[in-house]
């Protein structure tokens, strides 16, 4: 395997950080300073980065129903956080793709493959998401015509990228963005004069909620979600 991909595989660099890392002669291979990202590593040799040892391990993917009132972090001083709820060895190695907010409900996807975890949260990333939401105001037809267009979000430079809106009754609707700004769906109903009541997230590319899982409970992924998010 390649250096730079061992190390994003197994840190929380993407890949660029790693390739700043090396070039800056932070990693190490059996003590001798590593040139280049493309350098091939057979397995057994002693990796570190900036002194720490990485270690492969057996990557692990996951999904998990968040409930309400959890916090999408590792650790957190007021609230329960998603990762108390992972009953597995090394649970402090997971990583978090992408995050929801406390009060809201659904989806999270769990791992400890950094470059799998890139691939969906990078900005750069157009991995649909599919949320329902339920709102204080009725949802009219300007709202999807709106998101449609894309929604100039205070703050941000940019404005969102093209979003589907499908109502499902007057105060329900299943949402479609290809992004993940900060807040981003609450932000965008305020944008169009509502308010979101309640937030469920329901997919992430092609990995749908498992309607088998409680809120709480979790599951590996299969090889084939697990194949769906390609680079
Ligand atoms: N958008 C939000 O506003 N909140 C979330 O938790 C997820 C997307």
């Amino acid at each position: 395997m390649r250096l730079d991909k061992f190390l994003s595989q197994y840190t929380d660099h993407s890949r660029s950080l790693v390739q700043q890392a090396i070039k800056s002669g932070r990693v190490l291979v059996d003590g001798v300073t590593a040139k280049k990202g493309d350098q091939k590593i057979a397995g057994h040799e002693i990796i570190t980065l900036d002194g720490t040892h990485i270690e492969a391990f057996q990557t692990r993917y996951l999904m998990l129903h968040k409930p309400l009132g959890y916090v999408c972090a590792n650790s957190d001083s007021e609230h329960p956080v998603v990762v108390d709820l992972i009953r597995l060895p090394r649970w402090q190695e997971l990583q978090i793709v992408g995050r929801l907010d406390l009060d809201t409900t659904g989806l999270v996807l769990l791992t400890d493959d950094g470059q799998w975890n890139h691939r969906i949260t990078s900005p750069r990333s157009e991995c649909p998401k599919t949320y329902r939401v339920t709102t204080a105001n009725p949802i009219t037809s300007e709202t999807a015509a709106l998101f449609a267009a894309g929604v100039q979000l205070h703050g941000e430079k940019m404005p969102t990228r093209p979003a589907q809106l499908e109502l499902i009754s007057s105060h329900e609707a299943r949402l479609q963005i290809h992004e993940g700004k900060y807040h981003q769906v609450k932000r965008m109903f305020a944008a169009a004069g509502n308010l979101v009541v309640g937030l469920h997230r329901e997919s992430i590319g092609d990995i749908q909620l498992d309607p088998a899982l409680a809120p709480g409970e979790y599951r590996a992924l299969t090889a084939d979600e697990i194949k769906s998010v390609v680079p």
